[in-house]
C-alpha cells in the first residue's frame, strides 16, 4: 500500500509527497471519492519509475464519473459502477488504455480479458441491454444541457462519452 490514512481516524487524503511508491510497482490504485469515510481526492496521483516511466494509474471513479470534466489521458484505467453517477447497479464502465488492454493474466477467464471485450465491442456475451439503455438516456441527458454542479463551468461536456 502506497499510503494511509488510518492512523488519522480516515479523515485525510495522503498527500503527494506522503505515497511511499515502490519502484517496481504495476500500477497505482486510488478511489478518487471514496463515500464510506468520505474522502476525496483534490489531486490527481502520479508515480514515475526510476527510469522515468510512469506507472498505469487505476482509479474507482464509480462516485466521481460525469461529476465535471475529465482528462482520461491521465489513466491507465478507470471503472467505474454505474450504479453510483450512471444509472443501475450490476453494469460497470470501463476505460483502457489501449496498450493495456492484452495485460489480463493468463489464467484470467477471457469474458474478464479487457481484449477480447473490447474487439467485441463489450459484447463476448449477451451484455446487460437494458442497463446499458438507461446508461445511455444518462448520458443524453448530460450532453443535452445538464450543466456541472462541481463549479468547472457551465458549457463544459463530459469527456467520457466519447471514449466510451
Ligand atoms: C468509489 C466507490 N466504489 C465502490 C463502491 C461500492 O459500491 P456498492 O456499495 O454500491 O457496491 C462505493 C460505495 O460506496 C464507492 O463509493
Amino acid at each position: 500500500m502506497a499510503a494511509s490514512s488510518e492512523a488519522g481516524g480516515n479523515t485525510a487524503v495522503p498527500r503527494p509527497e506522503q505515497l511511499e511508491l515502490s519502484d517496481d510497482a504495476a500500477y497505482l490504485h486510488y478511489t478518487a471519492n471514496e463515500t464510506i469515510g468520505g474522502l476525496a481526492f483534490d489531486y490527481t496521483p502520479r508515480a514515475v519509475r526510476p527510469d522515468g516511466s510512469e506507472v498505469p494509474l487505476v482509479c474507482d471513479m464509480s462516485s466521481s464519473i460525469l461529476a465535471g470534466p475529465l482528462d482520461v489521458s491521465q489513466f491507465g484505467i478507470i471503472y467505474a459502477g454505474a450504479q453510483k453517477n450512471i444509472g443501475p447497479a450490476g453494469l460497470v464502465v470501463v476505460i483502457v488504455r489501449e496498450d493495456l488492454l492484452d495485460r489480463a493474466r493468463p489464467d484470467m477467464p477471457s469474458l474478464f480479458g479487457y481484449k477480447a471485450l473490447a474487439e467485441a465491442g463489450s459484447m463476448v456475451n449477451t451484455p446487460a441491454t437494458y442497463s446499458w439503455y438507461l446508461a445511455g438516456l444518462v448520458f443524453e441527458w448530460l450532453e443535452g444541457g445538464c450543466r456541472w454542479t462541481l463549479g468547472h463551468g457551465g458549457d463544459q461536456r463530459p469527456q467520457g462519452r466519447q471514449a466510451l
